[in-house]
Order: C-alpha cells, then sequence, then structure tokens
C-alpha cells in the first residue's frame, strides 16, 4: 500500500495537503505525525492514522517513525515535513522587541528548520526510488522579514537543505521539493495577526491588510491552494522535478507591492 507521512497534519496546511494527496490519488493512506493530533474529518477516517511525536525530538520522531513503518509498510513512498510555524508569545516578543531572545530563536529553528533533518534522517533511508519528499517553507524564507528573522532564517535554511537533499537522493530515485506558502489565515495567523494588530479582535483585519498590500493577485491562500502544490510535487506527474521552491503566493516574492489607489 502506497502511504505518505505528513508532519503536522492535524490542522491548517498539514490538513490541506493530506487532502490533497487523496484527491491526486498520490497514496492510500496517510500517517500524521503530530504534537497534538485531531481526529480526521469524517470522509478521511480509516485513511488517516495519528502518531503523537514532537517532530523536534529525535528519540520521539524515532519510536513514531517505528510504529509507523510497523504499522503502514517499511517504505514509505511520500514525506512531507509541513509541521513548523511558532508560538503566540514567539510572535508577541517579535513585534514589541528588535531582538529575539536567543531561547526563543532557537525554538524558531528547531520547529522550523533542525525538524526537517531529523524526520528526514529518520524516513529518507526507508524509502524507494520513486519516493518523493516536499519540504514546507514560506515566502519569509525568500523574503528579508525582520518582524520574523529567526523564522526566515530558519526557512531559507529548508530551502537550502532542500536542494542539497535532492542531490544527496537523485541516485537513490527520490526527489525532494520544496513549497513557500503565502498568507494562509491558519492558527498560526490567527496569532501572529493578534501580535501585529494589537489583539485577538485585529487579527484578520492585520491578516486582511497584509494581503492587500503585498499580494499582486489580491486574494489570500488556502490549505487546498498549498496541498495542491505538494500533492503534485509528490505524484509521478513530477516526476522530472526535484531540488525546486515553488511559491505558493498570489505573487509576493515577486517583489514589488501591487499600487493601490491610496485609500
Ligand atoms: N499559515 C501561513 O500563512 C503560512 C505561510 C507560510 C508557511 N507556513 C508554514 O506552513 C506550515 C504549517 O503551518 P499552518 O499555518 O498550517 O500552522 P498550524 O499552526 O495551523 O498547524 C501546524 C501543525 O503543526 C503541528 N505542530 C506544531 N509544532 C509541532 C511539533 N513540535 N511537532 C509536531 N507537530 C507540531 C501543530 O499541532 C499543527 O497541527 C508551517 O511549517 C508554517 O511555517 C504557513
Amino acid at each position: 500500500m502506497k502511504y505518505a507521512i505528513v508532519t503536522g497534519g492535524a490542522r491548517g496546511l498539514g490538513l490541506g495537503i493530506v487532502r490533497a494527496l487523496f484527491e491526486e490519488q498520490a497514496v492510500e493512506a496517510v500517517a500524521v505525525i503530530d504534537l497534538r493530533p485531531e481526529p480526521p474529518p469524517a470522509e478521511l477516517a480509516g485513511r488517516v492514522h495519528s502518531f503523537t511525536a514532537d517532530v523536534t525530538d529525535e528519540t520521539q520522531v524515532r519510536a513514531a517513525v517505528a510504529a509507523i513503518t510497523h504499522q503502514l509498510g517499511p517504505h514509505p513512498d511520500v514525506l512531507c515535513n509541513n509541521a513548523g510555524g511558532g508560538e503566540a508569545n514567539w510572535f508577541e516578543e517579535g513585534s514589541h522587541a528588535e531582538w529575539h531572545s536567543v531561547e526563543i530563536w532557537r525554538r524558531y529553528v528547531d520547529l522550523n528548520l533542525n525538524s526537517v533533518y531529523l524526520v528526514s534522517k529518520e524516513v529518507a533511508p526507508r524509502m524507494r526510488a520513486g519516493g518523493a519528499i516536499c519540504n514546507t517553507s514560506s515566502i519569509a524564507g525568500m523574503l528579508a522579514t525582520p518582524l520574523l528573522a529567526a523564522y526566515a532564517a530558519a526557512k531559507a535554511g529548508v530551502i537550502s537543505y532542500t536542494r542539497s537533499l535532492a542531490l544527496q537522493l537523485g541516485p537513490k530515485g527520490i526527489r525532494v521539493n520544496a513549497v513557500a506558502p503565502g498568507l494562509i489565515y491558519t492558527k498560526i495567523w490567527e496569532e501572529l495577526g493578534a501580535a501585529i494588530g494589537g489583539g485577538k479582535d485585529h487579527a484578520r483585519l492585520a491578516f486582511e491588510h497584509a494581503v492587500r498590500t503585498l499580494t499582486p493577485l489580491g486574494r489570500e491562500q488556502t490549505p487546498t491552494d498549498i496541498g495542491r502544490a505538494v500533492a503534485w510535487l509528490c505524484s509521478d506527474k513530477a516526476i522530472n522535478v526535484t531540488g525546486q521552491v515553488v511559491a505558493i503566493d498570489g505573487g509576493i516574492v515577486l517583489g514589488r507591492p501591487p499600487l493601490r489607489p491610496a485609500e
């Protein structure tokens, strides 16, 4: 049975990736590794298997991957390293202080970059030719982002590591790509928007302002948008694509905010 491992697949973009992998018929089952697993939506029940682990913890990752391969088979076909982001107090600190505390800098890098290495190191050696890995980076990894400097540095690291891993695994027939999502209103933006906008009630407004001022296409992105790109990259339709980063961002990384009439 063909199956994928999706980290952070319990909600947000991760759940979008899980749905899209089935829609694309890229796999028949998905193992979700998440810190806080949630029961999958009813229509996915039976095809999604949840495993609890912190992707920043080597021992927990090893145990989760052992349990997954025991249950679903020794050779995962697809790996989506998607878990990442930050916590409300990290965003608060970034919006109020010019410098991250060293502790928070380290936690951003641990969650967003080191986790990709830990999970890949455990899963990739079990994959066979035809396998595919897709890492979730961010537009923050492609553009300077002082408010989230540690997050941006970690996500830029994910792009670099994606390219190195693509070269490492290419001769084994395993492809490695990344996506750089733009602006999606998940829990991350509920918290980031609250930190930027000055409270929970302003979170959605801060998000909409970012979409309006940064996005040439003028629309927010969704977990479905990101999921479909990931599913394509992990399917045989992308058989000759490796080491690439695909921005799904309505054009933000083109680098020129759209000119709109003054408000
Ligand atoms: N939302 C956006 O606008 C946006 C933009 C660019 C990139 N991203 C990236 O997309 C990915 C998913 O973000 P999201 O917006 O869906 O966020 P989210 O907070 O809704 O979902 C993150 C998921 O990861 C899980 N998770 C968090 N820490 C974990 C850990 N240590 N171990 C295991 N699981 C953990 C959470 O429980 C949750 O299910 C992240 O890597 C994020 O950086 C998001």
